[in-house]
């Protein structure tokens, strides 16, 4: 790692990347919303309302891959010893470089320590690039719920079994992420403001 990357604390690639990872605020929304736009069509984008909702919950974890633009966000919430997996999403110029996995490994060490002990999440069964990048980090398949995006759009319910012992067998998949870890140092305290409902599914 270079002294700049070891300085910031930032694991190699996403040094050479530029980006950081962070909690995301309130004033981030309207990136949040543009990778929302660039990630998603439009019948499957999740609203302002909802991304506020995420913003300002009680018991969420969103992070978001800042550099010179907005590269990825991330989103989960934590009730007791469950947390759930809500949205993960990368900027289509930033795919494949490893983002998602660092997002996502940040989000599940910042609800570890919230507390969690298990996450579910719920994918679509045709979302190849998601449900690989989930089963890298130890998602196993739970069951299928069947049209729950819509006719014949199943959804997966995917479930990460053993946070407290994570990343365990699939300390490979995660092994050259081990020094990136704004989240983990920064901590994560639960908003005090009280949450929108939300208005859809995920
Ligand atoms: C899913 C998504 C977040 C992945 O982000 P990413 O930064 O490209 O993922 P990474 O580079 O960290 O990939 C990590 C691993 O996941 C798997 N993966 C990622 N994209 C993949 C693809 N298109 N096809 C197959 N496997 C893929 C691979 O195992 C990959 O490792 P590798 O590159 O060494 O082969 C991104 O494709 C995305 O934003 N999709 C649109 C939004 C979405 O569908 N979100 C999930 C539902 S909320």
């Amino acid at each position: 790692m270079s002294a700049e990357g070891a300085a910031a604390g930032l694991e190699p690639s996403v040094a050479s990347l530029q980006l950081s990872l962070l909690p995301a605020r309130r004033d981030d929304l309207p990136a949040i919303l543009r990778l929302e736009e660039e990630g998603f069509a439009p019948d499957e984008r999740w609203s302002e309302r909802s991304w506020a909702g995420e913003l300002l919950g009680q018991g969420r974890t969103v992070l978001l891959a800042r550099g010179a633009q907005p590269a990825g966000v991330v989103a989960l919430s934590t009730v007791g010893e469950l947390a759930d997996l809500h949205r993960v999403v990368v900027a289509p110029t930033h795919r494949r470089q490893g983002v998602g996995l660092r997002l996502v490994r940040a989000g599940l060490l910042a609800v570890r320590h919230a507390g969690a002990r298990a996450v579910m999440l719920e994918v679509e069964w045709t979302n190849e690039a998601a449900t690989a990048l989930y089963a890298r980090l130890g998602f196993e398949q739970l069951h299928v719920r069947r049209d729950y995006y819509g006719p014949g759009r199943h959804a997966l319910i995917m479930k990460l079994y053993d946070l407290e012992t994570w990343p365990g067998r699939f300390a490979e998949a995660v092994r050259d992420t081990e020094t990136d870890l704004a989240a983990e140092r920064t901590g994560f305290e639960p908003s005090a403001e009280p949450a929108p409902e939300p208005e859809e599914a995920p």
